[in-house]
């Protein structure tokens, strides 16, 4: 079982298109029983008293328009103990880089990583927070999920 945890800024749009794109893409491949597929926030802006807000709405509707379904998600933060419980920790961008092993307490053994450094060009995922653009954040997702996938495949993990 590999253990894959995807983690952006307010965990209501990037990381977990990317969990949903990411789980529909090993469905699609017959591999879901060989993962488990979560995500996190480095920050509490979208979790009040203790409640997660949902998949925010525009973010949702992308993956709804490609038949994918994000329902029951709720955003959720990132905690030290997450360290132990999975094998890779996929953050969006250089921020959640500087974030991650804060809150992680370190990163002993190089679990931590960028979704788009699997890619030919290495780059921050679009953030459609400021953008306001859904769409280059999904293609940027599809193409790192992918990428992520042929790297599991060429390590020999899967
Ligand atoms: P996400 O987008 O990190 O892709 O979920 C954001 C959501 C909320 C905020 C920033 C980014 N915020 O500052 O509240």
């Amino acid at each position: 079982m590999i253990k894959i945890l995807f983690v952006c800024h307010g965990n209501i749009c990037r990381s977990p298109m990317a969990e949903f794109v990411f789980k529909d893409m090993v469905k699609k491949r017959g591999l879901e029983r060989e993962f488990h597929i979560e995500s996190r926030a480095t920050h509490t802006d979208e979790i009040w008293n203790g409640q997660g807000s949902p998949v925010y709405p525009p973010a949702r509707a992308k993956l709804n328009e490609v038949g994918i379904s994000c329902a029951g998600k709720h955003a959720q933060l990132l905690a030290k103990s997450d360290y132990k419980d999975y094998d890779y920790i996929i953050g969006m961008d250089g921020e959640n880089a500087r974030w991650m092993p804060r809150i992680l307490g370190g990163d002993r053994d190089n679990k931590i990583c960028l979704l788009l450094d699997y890619t030919d060009h290495p780059r921050d995922v679009a953030d459609p927070w400021y953008t306001g653009n859904f769409e280059i954040t999904y293609t940027d997702i599809v193409e790192g999920c992918e990428a992520f996938l042929d790297y599991l495949k060429d390590e020999g993990v899967l």
